[in-house]
């Protein structure tokens, strides 16, 4: 045997073996049994829309998700030097209606599609029953024109406000049960958004309490502080919240901005300036303020650990201003006129704040005007 059929016969083994070790990093999983299992299987694949490619063996699917990372993710290089990271990549679309989910098990490269994603926006208010969570629902259906709007409150049936939009959206508007106290309303919310739609771009979180009659009232002064208030605010304004955000994260991976110039899925929680440690010259309202800021702390927290795990979401504190709603009321009395927000006129604000941010104000504190916050 020559020399040279010795090497090619030799390279021929390395080639099919390179196949086959290519092959053992990708694995199918979840809405279709198909499988990369024939070396030589070809699939066409539309990466969102943007690009086409042969996903021939592994270096295929490097070119595949080559455009996607380079555009929105930059993590090229965790691909290149086989740390262990996380990418998120957007669905993939095929041409073949029997949808796939490849993932790259031997990279921790999980790459996920969810049974079903539409085309248009996913958009959800927490807190939507009244005040400024109704307001962001109205304004939110009437500016962006396309996709489902739903609108989570604890009592639908209650919500006359709600009924009355649904008429005007009916097949738009979906309202929702959705208590931040009790977890388990959350996950039906967020278990509809997955299967029925694939995706969710923008979740603005407006649930808060400041005082409820014979239940809490703000203190003035440190002896009035009892821990079932302080508990009850903390649950309703920072630990609910967070519950709902760690539901919802899993569901903006797979949102951006589209028609608006959001520069990606926005995660969005009401705080309030009085939460701001250093900005607290006044003192009083002991366990609202120190909710506030735990609720600041946690948003901050699930911000860094997007932008560590390079998911493409924003998340974002926001102060709406004083506003004239059920919550201020009792307190606003003292506010002169200019500085007493109407609903409509914070939330106006707020969205223009929402639909313009861009990665890099993620894990910041806003005012209604984007100057940026003190913690
Ligand atoms: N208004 C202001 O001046 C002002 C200033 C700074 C910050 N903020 C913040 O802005 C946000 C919105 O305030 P707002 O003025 O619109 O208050 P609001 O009119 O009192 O509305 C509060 C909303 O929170 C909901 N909620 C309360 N507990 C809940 C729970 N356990 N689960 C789900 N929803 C719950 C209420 O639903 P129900 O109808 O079921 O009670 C209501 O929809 C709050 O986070 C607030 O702290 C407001």
């Amino acid at each position: 045997m020559s020399p040279s059929s010795i090497f090619s016969g030799l390279m021929k083994l390395r080639r099919s073996w390179l196949r086959c070790k290519n092959y053992r990093f990708f694995s199918v999983e979840g809405i279709s049994d198909y499988s990369l299992r024939a070396p030589h299987q070809n699939f066409r694949i539309a990466l969102n829309g943007r690009c086409r490619a042969r996903v021939v063996n592994n270096l295929g699917l490097y070119d595949l998700i080559k455009p996607f990372v380079a555009s929105h993710l930059k993590v090229f290089r965790n691909f290149a030097t086989r740390e262990k990271p996380t990418i998120t990549l957007p669905p993939i679309v095929t041409d073949n209606p029997d949808s796939i989910i490849p993932s790259l098990v031997d990279n921790h490269i999980p790459i996920e599609i969810p049974p079903h994603r539409i085309d248009k926006p996913v958009t959800i208010i927490a807190g939507a029953s009244r005040g400024l969570g109704f307001e962001f629902t109205r304004q939110i259906l009437a500016k962006h024109l396309e996709g489902p709007v739903f609108a989570a409150c604890r009592n639908p049936d209650g919500a006359d406000n709600l009924s009355s939009l649904k008429g005007q959206y009916p097949s738009r508007l979906k309202i929702r049960k959705l208590d931040v106290t009790d977890e388990s309303s959350v996950k039906v919310v967020a278990k509809e958004i997955y299967e029925s739609y694939g995706r969710l771009d923008l979740y603005i979180n407006t649930v808060g309490i400041l005082h409820i009659p014979d239940v809490l009232s703000p203190e003035r002064k440190i002896d009035q502080f009892e821990e079932d208030q302080a508990m009850l605010a903390f649950k309703v304004n920072a630990v609910g919240p967070a519950i709902v955000a760690k539901h919802m994260i899993p569901l903006l991976k797979f949102g951006q901005g589209e028609g608006t110039s959001r520069g990606g899925a926005v995660l969005a929680h009401l705080s309030a300036k009085v939460g701001s440690i250093d900005d607290n010259k006044l003192g009083g309202w002991y366990s609202y303020r120190a909710s506030k800021a735990a609720l600041n702390q946690l948003t901050r927290t699930m911000g860094v650990e997007c932008l560590r795990l390079k998911l493409p979401i924003i998340t974002v504190l926001l102060h709406p201003g004083t506003v004239d709603t059920d919550l201020s009321k009792p307190f606003s009395r003292n506010v002169s006129p200019d500085h007493l927000f109407t609903p409509t006129a914070s939330v106006a604000k707020l969205l223009n704040v929402i639909d313009g941010l861009k990665p890099e104000d993620s894990a910041k504190f806003f005012n209604y005007d984007k100057l940026e916050l003190p913690w």
